[in-house]
């Protein structure tokens, strides 16, 4: 299958990370004013933030004018091993000397639905006086069932049309908070970044050129403004 331009393939992960890690910098530098961001979880983007830690990425970004936000995180307590904000900040936010108050954590201890409000209030206050979040880039995962941040298969929140923030389960139960399709679709830049075998069915049904489904959400990351990219590996572009 001819790849369609906004596809990029990395021999290995680790050249995949370090193509996002560049592309951070890159964006990072070239705006004048803050540099807005909204982290993915999930294992695939560790290696992202674990080298814009280094030496070679750090010394680059002006942390100071980097403001991080998170497109999903685990119902809990920010030091749990599931949480994505603890991914991120042994990766990259403890390492790096990026004020405090430019990190926006998605509460996971608590009540959900409070938590998705109050993040949503804390996003509108940023974003104001926007009618959405627009981040300067978006990293996003995908699960082998075409789920990104956690919005899952067939879920209902696929629906949402005006909330920026929701709670939601995974298949398996597990209570998430997740930024809706709406927050994510106004985003300056989204790429997706894959990796691994257990994808490549799902990467290659969503890359087929088939309309937007439901039964993949990652599908329905449109930027209505904005620019989508897919960085993926050798094993998840094997069916492509
Ligand atoms: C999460 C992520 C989720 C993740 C995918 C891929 O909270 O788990 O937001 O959408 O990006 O499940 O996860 P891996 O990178 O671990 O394969």
């Amino acid at each position: 299958m001819r790849i369609p331009s906004q596809v990029s393939v990395f021999k290995t992960p680790e050249e995949l990370a370090l193509a996002a890690a560049e592309r951070f910098v890159e964006h990072a530098q070239n705006l004048e004013s803050g540099f807005t961001v909204a982290l993915s979880g999930g294992k695939t983007p560790k290696r992202v933030y674990e080298l814009l830690a280094t030496e070679e990425f750090r010394t680059r970004v002006p942390w100071d004018r980097v403001f991080l936000f998170f497109g999903d995180e685990r119902c809990v307590p920010p030091a749990h091993p599931d949480s994505n904000y603890a991914m991120a900040y042994g990766a990259l936010i403890s390492k790096v000397e990026i004020p405090a108050t430019n990190v926006f954590r998605m509460r996971g201890e608590g009540d959900p639905n409070v938590n998705a409000k109050s993040y949503e209030t804390q996003l509108r206050a940023f974003f104001a006086p926007r009618d959405w979040p627009f981040f300067d880039l978006a990293f996003l995962g995908m699960g082998a069932d075409g789920h990104t941040a956690s919005l899952f298969p067939h879920s209902d929140i696929l629906e949402e049309s005006s909330r920026w923030v929701r709670q939601t389960k995974s298949p398996q139960g597990q209570c998430r908070l997740t930024l809706t399709l709406g927050a994510l679709n106004h985003a300056a830049r989204a790429i997706f970044l894959v990796t691994g075998e257990e994808k490549a069915a799902a990467l290659s049904e969503i890359l087929s050129g088939q309309p937007a489904s439901p039964r993949f959400p990652a599908s329905l990351v449109k930027p209505v403004d904005g620019t989508l990219e897919w960085f993926v590996d050798g094993e998840a572009a094997s069916g492509l």
